[in-house]
C-alpha cells in the first residue's frame, strides 16, 4: 500500500475488489447509459443486487462522459455508489484527459455534497475504455491531491485490481505529491 497524508486526509493506493470495501462511497466506472456492463461495473451491479441497482440507475436515466451520479449502495458494504463515466481512449487529442479529470472531480463534488468522508475509486477508463494506465494514474493522483486539500474527506482510496496497477498508481501518487 502506498499512501500520502494531506491536510488530515489519507490518500492510499490499495489492491482489492472494490465491492468488498466498507466506505461511504465506492465509485463505479460506468457508461453513459448507466445500464451496467462488464469489468468493475458488472462486479458492482452483481454485488449491490442487480435488480435494485438497475432500477435506481434507470430512474436517473443516464450521465454524460466526465460527470457522475449517485445511488444507494444497496447490498454493498459501501453506503453509496457514485457512477462516474470516464472517457473512451481515442488518441489523446479528443479531450480525454479533461474528461477523466472531470469524472474524478464530479465524484468528489457529489461525495462532498452528501457529506461522504471516505471514498474509493477504481482505475477509471483503464480497462475496456483503453486509457493508458500511466496517464490515467497521473490524472487520478492529481485530482485526489486537490480533493484532499478541501478537507472534506478522511480517506481517499485508489483501489486497483492488480499489484501491477497498484504499482503504477502508487508511483503516480508519490510523484504528484512531491510536486
Ligand atoms: N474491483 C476493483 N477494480 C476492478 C474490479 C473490481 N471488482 N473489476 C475490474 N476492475 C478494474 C479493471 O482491472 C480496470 O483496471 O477496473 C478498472 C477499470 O476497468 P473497466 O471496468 O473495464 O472500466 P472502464 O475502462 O472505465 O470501462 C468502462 O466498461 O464495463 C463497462 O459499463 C462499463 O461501458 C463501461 C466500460
Amino acid at each position: 500500500m502506498t499512501g500520502s497524508d494531506r491536510d488530515g486526509t489519507r490518500i492510499a493506493v490499495i489492491t482489492a475488489d472494490i465491492t468488498t470495501l466498507d466506505v461511504d462511497a465506492v465509485v463505479n466506472a460506468a457508461n453513459q447509459g448507466l445500464k451496467g456492463g462488464g469489468g468493475v461495473d458488472g462486479a458492482i451491479h452483481r454485488a449491490a443486487g442487480r435488480a435494485k441497482l438497475r432500477e435506481a440507475c434507470a430512474a436517473i436515466g443516464g450521465c454524460p462522459t466526465g460527470d457522475a451520479r449517485i445511488t444507494d449502495g444497496f447490498d454493498l458494504p459501501a453506503r453509496h455508489i457514485i457512477h462516474a463515466v470516464g472517457p473512451r481512449w481515442k488518441d489523446g487529442t479528443k479531450g480525454e484527459d479533461d474528461l477523466l479529470a472531470g469524472a474524478y472531480r464530479a465524484s468528489f463534488a457529489l461525495a462532498a455534497r452528501h457529506a461522504l468522508r471516505s471514498i474509493a475509486f477504481p482505475a477509471i477508463s483503464t480497462g475496456v475504455y483503453g486509457f493508458p494506465k500511466d496517464r490515467a494514474a497521473r490524472i487520478a493522483a492529481t485530482e485526489c491531491l486537490i480533493a484532499a486539500e478541501s478537507g472534506a474527506f478522511d480517506a481517499i482510496l485508489l483501489c486497483c485490481f492488480s499489484e501491477a496497477d497498484a504499482l503504477v498508481y502508487g508511483k503516480a501518487l508519490e510523484r504528484e505529491a512531491e510536486r
